[in-house]
Formats: structure tokens, sequence, C-alpha cells
């Protein structure tokens, strides 16, 4: 992450769920260096969640981080509610809190209780945070939401997964059209491999050198790089892009 950023978003507040760390605490910290004051949510990371406050306040920006679990609408709401209170309105929501399952397991092997767990904690989520988000947020805002290769070609052995990622893209794409008459542009951004606590032990198993190979860049992502083109959909350089999915991928959907 560089000191200067070419996107300026000063006087914006934003939302991220799931901001404590990885992909989620990237864009918080590179929204505020563009300016925009910052709501980091969370689910129990509170020391990570403070460190990422502090990390943007270095920046001039107002920050601060509320503990939410962004699966129940109870939850979502007091995010949303605490947003406003804190920064005094809210324009850019990233909805990005998520889990990845890491043991794979074929359909015919799934429980019941890791099904609804993948839904509720990928999809439950995008609705509850997002609506109780935009009935918050002033005209002309954005909702970027995170989406995965998984949700476009689908993923062996982790069918819960893809499932709840796809459904993130076509929910994006029709809050897009709805939201359209409020200038808010929806967007996702899909992610490949990303260099996060998520997937380390995932990386680990299956070896570095045989991901890299299946990503035609030649390297797995960095959150950064990811939170990079996310900030871009926030700015004013997107306000004509909407209901689009942003692959930040390296090429590897394109690959299997
Ligand atoms: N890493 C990848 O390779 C990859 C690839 C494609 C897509 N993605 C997607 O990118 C997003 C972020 O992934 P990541 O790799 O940054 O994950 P991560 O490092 O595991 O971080 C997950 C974040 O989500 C929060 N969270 C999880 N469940 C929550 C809940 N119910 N309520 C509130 N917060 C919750 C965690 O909070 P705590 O810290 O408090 O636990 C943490 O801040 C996810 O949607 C993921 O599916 C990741």
């Amino acid at each position: 992450m560089t000191n200067t950023s070419l996107i300026d978003l000063s006087g914006k507040c934003a939302l991220v769920t799931g901001g404590s760390r990885g992909i989620g605490a990237a864009v918080c910290r590179q929204l505020a260096l563009a300016g925009a004051n910052i709501m980091v949510g969370y689910r129990t990371r509170k020391t990570d969640a403070e460190k990422v406050v502090q990390d943007c306040r270095s920046f001039g920006v107002k920050a601060a981080c509320f503990a939410a679990d962004v699966s129940t609408d109870a939850d979502s709401r007091a995010l949303v509610d605490a947003t406003v209170t804190e920064l005094g309105a809210l324009d850019i929501f990233l909805g990005n809190a998520g889990i990845w399952p890491p043991r794979g397991v074929s359909l015919s092997e799934m429980s019941d209780d890791q099904w609804h767990r993948t839904v509720r904690e990928n999809i439950d989520s995008i609705f509850f945070t997002t609506r109780a988000a935009i009935r918050a947020m002033r005209d002309g805002g954005s909702v970027v939401l995170i989406s995965s290769t998984a949700g476009q070609r689908g993923e062996a052995f982790h069918s819960d997964y893809a499932a709840s990622k796809g459904a993130v893209i076509s929910f994006t794409k029709s809050l897009a059209v709805e939201l359209g008459p409020r200038d808010i542009n929806v967007n996702g951004v899909a992610p490949g491999w990303v260099d996060t606590e998520m997937v380390s032990d995932a990386i680990a198993d299956e070896g570095l050198e045989r991901i890299v190979a299946s990503i035609p860049i030649g390297r797995i992502a960095s959150a950064d790089d990811i939170a990079g083109p996310v900030v871009f959909l926030c700015s004013s350089m997107a306000r004509h892009i909407t209901g689009e999915i942003l692959n930040v991928n390296g090429g590897s959907v394109l690959c299997g």
C-alpha cells in the first residue's frame, strides 16, 4: 500500500463488514487513505479491529469499530445505527464478512448444519446488512459486495460456498437496478486466492506452487490487490458502473 491515493473520498462515510482483518481491513485502510470516515465491523477480534481503527485515524479521518454478528438481522441493524451515530452519515457500504469452510466435502456427505451455516454467514448476512445499509444511505453512494470466482464457475467439494457466492452475484445485479434511481451504484468484486487467514491452511495443504500455477498472473493476490478495485468502485471514476462483477483474480477464473 502506498502513502497517497489517486482517489478522493473526503467527507464520505463508509461501513465495512469483516473489517478487522484480511480483505476488509485492507479496504478500511485504503478508504481512509482516500479520505473516507470508517466504521470497522467485526465479530470477535476486537484488538484487531481497534488496530485497524488506529491505522485509519492516522490518515486524519474519523474511525470507530463495532462488534456485530452480521448473520443476524438485529446485529446488522445495530451496526448500521452505530455507523450513522459515530460517523454522522453512510455513503459507502462494503459487504465483505464471510466464511469459507476449509475442509472440502462432497454434496452427498454435506450436513444440513454446514449448508445452513454457510448460507447464513455468506448470503443471509448480505441480505441483512445491505437492507439495513441502503435504508440509511445517502443518495449518490456506493455498495460493493464481495463474491468469489467460486460464485461464477462453481467449486467442487465446496458447493455450499459456491452457491452462497453465486447468490451474491444475482443479488448485486438485482439491487443495481433497484437503486439506480437513487444514484447508488451496486457492484461485486470476485477474488480468487487471496493471502489471508481464511485460506492460509488451505494454501499450506495444497502447496503454494500448485496454486500459483493456476493463476495466469503468477501469484496469489494480497488483500491490498482486492482493496484497490473496491475503492475504485466507490469513487467518482466509477459512477457509471453498476451491476458489474469485477474479477480481481489474476485471470484464474478463465482457467478452470
Ligand atoms: N481469502 C480468499 O482467498 C478469498 C477468495 C474469494 C473470496 N473471498 C471472500 O472475501 C471476504 C473476506 O475474506 P477474507 O479472506 O478477508 O477473510 P478472513 O481473513 O477470514 O476475515 C473474515 C472477516 O469477516 C468477519 N466475519 C466473519 N463472519 C462474520 C459474522 N458472522 N459477523 C461479523 N463479522 C464476521 C471476521 O471478523 P472477526 O475478525 O471478528 O472474526 C473477519 O473480519 C469473504 O466474503 C470471502 O468469502 C476470500
